[in-house]
């Protein structure tokens, strides 16, 4: 009798030891902790590129944020004018820029786990952004705007616009440690990296959209992106015509 009891109470020990565990278990897997080291997996794109370094990002400016949220409208029509290497650099800079020693960047990343790759199409090429010393791996590629074009479904934005930024995320850095809720922090980071590049392009005085219309495979063929490197925006950014 006395042995049964003592059973008993040992399994309903166990039993609570194993809710407990599992609990914080669950309350890890889903909250991100306030501070990590910030070291992100690099996976590099397969093809051969120069890095160059950007120019230094400008980090103050006489539009205020209020100013540049009031301002910021989808601008799908632009100059025929290229953007400069400074605008592209600060543009990637609002996005995901360094802008701590202890590597956070602008936008907020779950576990600080950084899990976006970006880059920018152009006429002479494309951009993937190296946050780490504010660089960029440059591939000169040429006749890709077409294809890029036609895997955002002919969108005029998309095909005219001197530069596309394209966001794109390396999903598994994130459910390494947080499992399938990764699917939810790396879309909401790539919203945060987002609006941050259309309200810089507001305070640039740029015009700039964001567009989700677009065959993934598609994007990711014509810019030779690794298959680990998911496209989830597509943003072309030009000069206003007036
Ligand atoms: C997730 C998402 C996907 C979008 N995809 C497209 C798109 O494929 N093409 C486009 O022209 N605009 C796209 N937009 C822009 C919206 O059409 C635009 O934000 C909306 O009309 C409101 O206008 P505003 O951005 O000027 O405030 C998208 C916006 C979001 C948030």
């Amino acid at each position: 009798m006395q042995e049964a009891r003592c059973k008993r109470q040992e399994a309903g020990g166990k039993l609570i030891i194993a809710i407990v565990l599992s609990m914080a278990f669950a309350l890890t897997a889903c909250a991100p902790p306030e501070v990590q080291q910030a070291q992100p997996t690099v996976t590099k794109p397969a093809w051969k590129a120069e890095v160059i370094s950007l120019p230094a990002p400008r980090l103050d400016s006489t539009v205020s944020l209020e100013e540049t949220l009031r301002r910021r409208r989808s601008v799908r029509a632009y100059a025929d004018e290229p953007l400069t290497l400074e605008e592209i650099g600060q543009l990637f800079w609002a996005a995901q820029g360094i802008t701590d020693e202890r590597g956070f960047r602008t936008a907020p990343s779950a576990g600080a786990l950084y899990p976006l790759e970006l880059y920018a199409l152009t006429d002479d090429g494309l951009y993937h952004y190296l946050p780490q010393g504010h660089r960029a791996e440059r591939r000169r590629l040429e006749g890709r705007r077409t294809a890029l074009c036609r895997a955002a479904l002919s969108q005029d934005a998309a095909c005219q616009a001197p530069v596309v930024f394209v966001v794109t995320a390396v999903y598994a850095r994130t459910a390494a440690k947080y499992g399938e809720r990764a699917e939810r922090y790396v879309r909401l980071e790539a919203g945060h990296a987002a609006q941050n590049l259309l309200l810089q392009a507001v305070a640039l005085d740029l015009g700039a959209v964001p567009i989700g219309a677009f065959y993934d495979d598609q994007v990711q063929a014509a810019l030779g992106l690794p298959a680990d490197h998911e496209p989830l925006y597509l943003i072309p950014v030009g000069r206003l015509s007036r």
